[in-house]
């Protein structure tokens, strides 16, 4: 076991898969209302239940506060416990200090529970300086709203000094939530992933499918609906060879689909993936990523794989 993880963030380090709730309730991005429902939302929450994933990623402005309520109502449904994370968005006009232990109850009304197991800032955004943030952070844990801290789309001299803000409190940086894929290995490149690693800071990967990417179900004949459809145009076309390789090393293990040696490769780096899922079936496939592991040389030529598709 790592040393520097400190004993009250060591329970995310066992946690080895979550869900993410982006989906539950954003018309946006993931049309929901259109492509699913509540039900389906429900049933994704119960299969993954089912599977023994017990970590949910949510965020306050997921759907306008939908995502949360949702959670919320799941989580009065079942009888396992479930750790919840949550996000607060350092909205330009949230000029005071006391706005994030404001937002951090009213993500906790929504939930329907008294405190949350990570507590994550969602961006890095101005004017209102990181270590402010932080000081808030620590107010929380004080009040014991939520268990722990995190931060998400901090790059390495952001997260130190929230690492530092939250130290000179005695508070542990917990988490730091970044965009992991094959398709998106900026924080493996730029240092990042292994700094976390150092400081016992665990590494949530967001997005580990690049939103559907790689299942393999979208070309540039068939692209993703919407704004996803346009942010992908210049990767779509070099795809082609990761996704064979990927198909390849699926049946290597048994028939395993290219959506689970996406989220194996994510375990296999030291990440947990939070894969979103917008109903049951997603959610079984997803979870198929687990109970297994890809050999190193797989994760390597997998590597090679990606390095070729993002050049
Ligand atoms: N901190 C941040 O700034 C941030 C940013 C983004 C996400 N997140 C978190 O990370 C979670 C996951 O990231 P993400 O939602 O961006 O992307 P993702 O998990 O890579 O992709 C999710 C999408 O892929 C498709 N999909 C999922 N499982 C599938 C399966 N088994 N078969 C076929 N299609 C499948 C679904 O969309 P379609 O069916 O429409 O293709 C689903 O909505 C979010 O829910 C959220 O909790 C955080």
């Amino acid at each position: 076991m790592n040393e520097t993880i400190s004993s009250e963030t060591r329970f995310l380090h066992a946690v080895e898969f979550g869900l993410g709730a982006w989906q539950w309730g954003d018309r946006l991005i993931w049309q929901y209302g259109q492509t699913h429902t509540e039900e389906d939302c429900r049933a994704a929450f119960e299969v993954s239940m089912a599977a023994g994933i017990r970590f949910v990623d949510t965020a306050e402005v997921y759907g306008s506060g939908r995502s949360e309520r949702l959670l919320g109502k799941f989580l009065k449904e079942t009888d396992q416990p479930v750790l919840v994370a949550t996000k607060f968005l350092p909205f330009p006009w949230r000029l005071r200090k006391k706005s994030l232990i404001r937002a951090l109850k009213g993500s906790l009304e929504r939930i329907g529970v008294e405190s949350v197991d990570l507590y994550q800032v969602h961006q890095p955004l101005p004017p209102i300086p990181i270590e402010t943030w932080m000081e808030s952070m620590a107010e929380a844990v004080k009040q014991g709203l939520t268990r722990t801290v995190g931060v998400s789309n901090y790059n390495q001299s952001q997260m130190l000094r929230a690492y530092s803000a939250l130290a000179r409190k005695s508070v542990p940086l917990a988490a730091n939530q970044v965009t992991y894929s094959l398709l998106n290995r900026a924080i493996e490149k730029e240092g990042l992933l292994a700094r976390c690693n150092e400081l016992g800071v665990r590494v949530i990967a967001y997005s580990p499918i690049e939103k559907g990417l790689l299942t393999g179900k979208y070309s540039t004949e068939n692209p993703p609906p919407g704004i996803r459809g346009q942010r992908y145009s210049s990767l779509l076309p070099k795809i082609g060879p990761l996704l064979k390789l990927m198909t390849a090393i699926g049946q290597e293990h048994g028939g395993k689909s290219k959506t689970q040696v996406a989220l194996n490769w994510c375990i296999c780096k030291g990440t947990m993936p939070i894969p979103g899922a917008k109903n049951a079936a997603q959610a079984e496939e997803n979870a198929g990523a687990l109970g297994w592991r890809l050999t190193e040389e797989e994760v390597a030529k997998l590597d090679q794989a990606s390095d070729a598709a993002l050049k």
